[in-house]
């Protein structure tokens, strides 16, 4: 085993799991309405856990078929964590829980302590003005350049920083974005999609799933990525000025009509994406009459 640095916060173990009891019996059930949800995300939803040592952003991993995948999981995202931080970004304290079910099977949790919702950078681009907007976008393109290489990725969309005390604390590392000098992910790719039915199936979805990661990789991919999701937030009017501030910086400039048709694109997939995953949800349930074993956010209206 590698080491282990110590913890960022001590883990509130006995509400962990009673929380899991309580997802476990909301899929059970498929009712999930006594979850208290912090946030949604493309993929999964973030849980709330209230405890007396405070209140924290829980985000269930899939299930890991045994402890070596489990483990170097765990391995990559500690090494995510420390390469985020050498490279100036601030990242939200996160730690990894975990509990052994049966056959080996491991179920896991991102715990971060809950940070103000109300400060997600999302949402601020909302409520703040211009003059805000624009010092924001400024801090972000800092940190999006230092952090941001061929080997380091970040999924930078809005919705991942919460603004606190004027520091962009970066959030969502459960994918930790991480190549070797080939290019190859070092995340396990297979067990993080095994929520989208076909793309293991189909050994050409996998290689598009390459390209779907590349864009995460160079500044202009992650730039292109949240201005597109800008009109997802519909914070499109914030577009043009973003614009001109990220081409200052950029060696082949991004269009109006680029990102237009970049959030086309991603809007098109991940609608795709969650209505395979409904159809799976109800096959699973409806046909096979078993647990379907993931969270899913509700549709986005794009
Ligand atoms: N530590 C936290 N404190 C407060 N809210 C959080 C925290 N972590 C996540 N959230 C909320 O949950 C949403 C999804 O979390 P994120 O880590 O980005 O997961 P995903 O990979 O599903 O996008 C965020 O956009 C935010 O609204
Ligand atoms: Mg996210």
């Amino acid at each position: 085993m590698t080491f282990r640095h110590p913890p960022a916060f001590p883990l509130p173990h006995a509400d962990l799991e009673d929380l899991e009891r309580r997802v476990r019996h909301a899929l059970r059930t498929a009712d999930d309405s006594a979850l208290d949800v912090l946030g949604y995300g493309e993929i999964t939803l973030v849980l709330r856990l209230r405890t007396a040592a405070g209140s924290f952003a829980c985000k269930r991993l899939p299930a890991f078929p045994d402890r070596d995948r489990f483990e170097s999981y765990r391995d990559g995202l500690d090494a995510y964590l420390r390469r985020l931080a050498e490279r100036g970004l601030t990242v939200a304290p996160t730690e990894v829980w975990h509990t052994s079910g049966p056959g080996g099977r491991i179920t896991a949790y991102c715990v971060q302590r809950e940070l103000p919702p109300e400060r997600l950078c999302s949402r601020l681009l909302h409520t703040e003005d211009e003059a805000w907007a624009k010092n924001f976008f400024v801090r972000f393109l800092d940190r999006v350049d230092a952090a941001v290489g061929p080997t380091t990725g970040l999924d930078a969309q809005a919705a991942n920083w919460i603004d606190v005390d004027g520091e962009l604390t970066y959030l969502d590392v459960t994918t930790p974005l991480m190549r070797d000098a080939r290019g190859r992910e070092q995340l396990d790719v297979r067990l993080f999609f095994t929520s989208l039915p076909w793309i293991l199936r189909d050994v050409v979805r996998l290689a598009m799933a390459k390209s779907i990661f590349d864009k995460f990789y160079e500044t202009r991919g992650v730039l292109l990525d949240f201005l597109g999701n800008l009109h997802k937030e519909r914070l499109g009017a914030l577009v043009p000025a973003f614009l001109e501030e990220a081409n200052a910086r950029l060696a082949r400039p991004l269009t109006a009509d680029e990102v237009a048709a970049y959030y086309r694109d991603d809007a098109r997939m991940w609608e795709l994406i969650q209505r395979l995953r409904a159809a799976d949800r109800f096959w699973h349930r409806k046909v096979r009459r078993r647990t379907y074993p993931f969270l899913l956010p509700p549709p986005v209206d794009r």
